[in-house]
């Protein structure tokens, strides 16, 4: 993937020169993206064009071969998911990355649990979780049932919420 020159504005997000290679694979080519404060910003392109990939590089996945991201002002070499979640970066992937097996409520919390001292506080969660849901207007008949259950819109809902959790930033 490449880019086309971005419109001059303030932005919070800003990638330059970003680059990732795959084995043999260039996925993305000096990648120039400028997002400014509350934009919404689609990325469009066949399948296989880097789309994910550039998503993966800002989300902290993937660390890019070359090239600077800037988020609020400050440089960033994203050490990881976790460093990029806590500066206020959400991601629905693709895959919607669920885990079938557990529940909504440890879904929506997994690796962000909620603790009342040395335990997890499953009410505290539960009741976060429907706030979640509810300000999505989800159609979930039960927190507690496997997200294996739950239909593909379902699935999609709780990812979304998922992202949430924590209160990401604009
Ligand atoms: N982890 C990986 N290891 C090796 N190659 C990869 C990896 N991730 C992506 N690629 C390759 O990089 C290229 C870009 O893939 P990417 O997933 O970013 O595309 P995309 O634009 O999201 O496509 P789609 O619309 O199908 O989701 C592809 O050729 C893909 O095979
Ligand atoms: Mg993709």
């Amino acid at each position: 993937m490449t880019s086309p020159a971005a419109p001059v504005r303030e932005s919070v997000l800003s990638l330059a020169g970003v680059s990732k290679r795959f084995g043999a694979v260039q996925a993305l080519t000096e990648v120039r993206l400028e997002v400014g404060a509350g934009e919404v910003v689609a990325l469009v392109g066949d399948n296989g064009a880097g789309k994910s990939t550039l998503v993966k590089v800002i989300s902290g996945v993937h660390s890019p071969d070359a090239g600077e991201v800037t988020f609020d002002g400050a440089r960033f070499a994203v050490a990881g998911p976790a460093e990029a979640q806590a500066m206020g970066i959400a991601t629905v992937f693709q895959d919607l990355a669920l885990c079938d097996n557990l529940d909504v409520v440890a879904n929506l919390f997994l690796g962000q649990e909620l603790h009342r001292g040395p335990v997890l506080d499953e009410v505290a969660m539960e009741k976060e979780a429907w706030r979640l849901l509810r300000s999505l207007s989800a159609k979930i008949p039960s927190v507690r049932i496997p997200v294996a259950s739950l239909s593909g819109g379902q699935r999609q809902t709780v990812a979304i919420a998922r992202s949430l959790v924590g209160a990401p930033r604009w």
